[in-house]
């Protein structure tokens, strides 16, 4: 289940190293430090915005729907302030059966 565990900003940017990196997409707070070598455009784009809110450059770039769903695998909290919607809730449950779900989520 993902952790509704509340940030501030400047905490995320206590995060922003390569043993260490986090940032912050649509109010959550992600722990991307396993996935720097997993991203298919590589670590560096991911260093740049660590520590920060990066929901622009994600969005910007029209990330699949896959990674969209993958992004919650590394939720460890949302950001303080953020008011998450009934269809964010859903994506919660999306990914607490993620594994039995995953050939319907990446169609998509
Ligand atoms: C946990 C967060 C993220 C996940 C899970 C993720 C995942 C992915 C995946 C699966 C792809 C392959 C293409 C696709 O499926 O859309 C991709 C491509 C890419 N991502 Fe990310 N990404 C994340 C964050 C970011 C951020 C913050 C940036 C920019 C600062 C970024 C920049 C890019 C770029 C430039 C590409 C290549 C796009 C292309 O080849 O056209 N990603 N990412």
């Amino acid at each position: 289940m993902a952790s509704q565990k509340v940030f501030t900003l400047s905490q995320v940017a206590q995060h922003r190293s390569k043993k260490d990196c986090w940032f912050v997409i649509n109010g959550r707070v992600l722990d991307v430090t396993k996935f720097l070598n997993e991203h298919p455009a590589g670590e560096e784009v991911l260093i740049e915005v660590a520590g920060k809110d990066a929901t622009k450059q994600f969005d910007n770039i029209g990330h699949s729907k896959e990674a969209q769903n993958l992004l919650l695998k590394y939720q460890v909290g949302v950001l303080q302030g953020h008011a998450f919607t009934e269809s964010d809730k859903n994506a919660f449950f999306v990914e607490s059966t993620r594994k039995e779900m995953s050939a319907s989520v990446i169609k998509g």
